[in-house]
């Protein structure tokens, strides 16, 4: 569904991704660990073209299709998702103004304006968001646990079936972290999208049965392995496991 072939990205000159490849099949879960600075929200941003950095070479398929030069927006009709490390706030526009227009687009209908409110309505109760949400402009002075179900408002709107979760989990007290884990373990129960699961810790991967990880370092896949390789990082943190030489 997803390859990604010896892709390097630059920054203000500076190599950020390193000849990194990834193949993510349809319904897989794909868990990317490693360091701070490593890449690993860069790699995320540049799977959706963000403009700050420069694909030097390499290329990303998207069921079939180049889409490395594929502008923002493209991408994300095609049904590629971003939840960003942190996501952007936009005053100003209200989710429902923002999720109509892109479903419209999306799907080139007209969106029946019953279904889309009940549909709202109903996800609100499965990530236990207030209903006022919903008329709230996008992410704006909301808490960090608030933003990401927010975020996940969005994704049950506009049903993706690839997924890029940056850090998910990070920010979140212990029932916010139960309420995005069970959502997610619900999405992905009705439309087995595939995921990209950006994390440093496994409590948000016990919602999922079967992934794969990949440890990144220095813009590059250096290991690979399952959920055994996540315990062992947990416990023993990615120095002393030898994933990531003492420097
Ligand atoms: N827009 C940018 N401009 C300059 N440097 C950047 C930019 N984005 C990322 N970087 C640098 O690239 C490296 C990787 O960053 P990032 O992908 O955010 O790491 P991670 O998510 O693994 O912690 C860091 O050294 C970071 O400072
Ligand atoms: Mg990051």
């Amino acid at each position: 569904m997803l390859k990604i072939n010896d892709l390097t990205v630059e920054v203000e000159d500076k190599i950020i991704i390193n000849n990194l490849n990834l193949n993510i099949k349809e319904g897989e879960i794909h868990v990317l660990m490693g360091p701070n600075g490593t890449g690993k929200s860069t790699i995320c941003k540049v799977l959706l073209h963000h403009p700050d950095y420069k694909i030097t070479n390499g290329s990303i398929i998207f069921d079939n299709e180049d889409i490395t030069n594929l502008d923002t927006a493209s991408i994300s009709k095609k049904g590629i998702f971003l939840l960003n490390q942190n996501p952007i706030e936009v005053e100003g526009v209200t989710n429902a103004e923002l999720l109509r227009i892109a479903l419209s687009e999306k799907t080139n209908t007209h969106i029946n304006i019953f279904d889309f409110n009940k549909k709202l309505n109903e996800v609100c109760e499965i990530i236990n968001l207030p209903k006022s949400f919903v008329h709230r402009d996008i992410n704006f002075n909301m808490s960090g646990g608030e933003k990401k179900k927010n975020e996940l408002l969005h994704i049950f709107m506009l049903e993706p079936k690839f997924i890029i979760l940056d850090e998910i989990d990070s920010g979140l007290d212990i029932d916010a972290l139960k309420i995005v884990g069970d959502s997610l373990a619900k999405y992905y129960a009705k439309y087995n999208p595939a995921i990209l699961i950006v994390t440093h810790h496994s409590d948000i991967l016990k919602y999922f049965d079967n992934y794969q990880v990949h440890i990144m370092k220095d813009g590059k896949i250096i290991k690979d392995g399952d959920n055994e390789l996540v315990k062992e990082i947990e416990t023993k943190g990615y120095r002393t496991t030898g994933v990531v030489n003492n420097e």
